[in-house]
């Protein structure tokens, strides 16, 4: 039987209405393949990224990620913003003049994975890059790459020790962004859903290393 893939499904919720999936017949299969990454602090020294002109970078805190996620989020994606507001998780924008042109998640204790409808736990001393996102008209300038710097700058700071990510195969500006700040494949996973059938793999993941 020939399979045929999902169009570009979005998998980290992003809050953007044109990148949401639409109709009930499409979200009832969809095949992701992702790298998964890691970054060990002990291993690798923190670069110094510069930004690129006119973009400013904020932390937000709590009551301020907590006004971004209640302005931005539609129904979907609810759950995705209710762990991380609940599990404390860091938001940072990247701004030109005061407006939002990117932004980008680090979770930490419990994040929620969009595509497959549920969350994964991390262990102590591990933070997840997740949910990155440039203005199309942005990219290509060094912001993704600015946030991922800002994030591991910050996630370290703080004491996290491991930091992981996914990123789709074939996204290769969101792969660069991570590989110039130590980050190294460690492995890929696939996860496919069709109707209530779900199949999660990870090749090749050492269990003390998992996610
Ligand atoms: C992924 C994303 C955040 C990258 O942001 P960006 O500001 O365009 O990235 P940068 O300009 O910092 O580029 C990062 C690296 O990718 C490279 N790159 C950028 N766009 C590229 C493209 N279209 N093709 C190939 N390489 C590209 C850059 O040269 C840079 O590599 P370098 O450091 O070796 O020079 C942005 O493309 C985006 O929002 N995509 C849609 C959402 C998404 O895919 N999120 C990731 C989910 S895992």
């Amino acid at each position: 039987m020939a399979i045929r893939l999902a169009p570009e499904p979005v998998w980290a919720g992003e809050p953007v209405g044109d990148m949401r999936s639409n109709g009930f017949w499409r979200e009832q299969f969809r095949l992701y393949r992702l790298w998964i990454f890691e970054r060990r602090r002990a291993e690798i020294a923190t670069a110094a990224e510069p930004l690129p002109s006119g973009i400013t970078l904020r932390l937000l805190d709590r009551h301020a990620r907590r006004d971004w996620a209640c302005q931005r989020t539609a129904a979907a994606d609810w759950p995705q913003y209710r762990i991380a507001l609940e599990n404390d998780h860091d938001l940072i924008l990247a701004e030109r003049g005061g407006e939002t042109v990117g932004w980008a998640w680090i979770g930490y204790r419990r994040v929620f994975l969009a595509p497959i409808g549920r969350s994964i736990r991390l262990q102590d001393g591990t933070g997840y890059l997740y949910d990155v996102f440039v203005r199309p008209a942005e990219r290509g300038h060094g912001i993704g790459r600015a946030l991922v710097g800002a994030r591991v700058a910050h996630a370290e700071a703080g004491g996290i020790t491991r930091l992981v990510s996914h990123v789709r195969l074939g996204n290769v500006a969101s792969r660069r962004a991570l590989e110039r700040h130590g980050f190294a494949v460690i492995g890929q996973t696939a996860f496919l859903r069709l109707l209530a059938f779900r199949l999660w793999t990870r090749t090749p993941l050492p269990t003390s290393r998992a996610a």
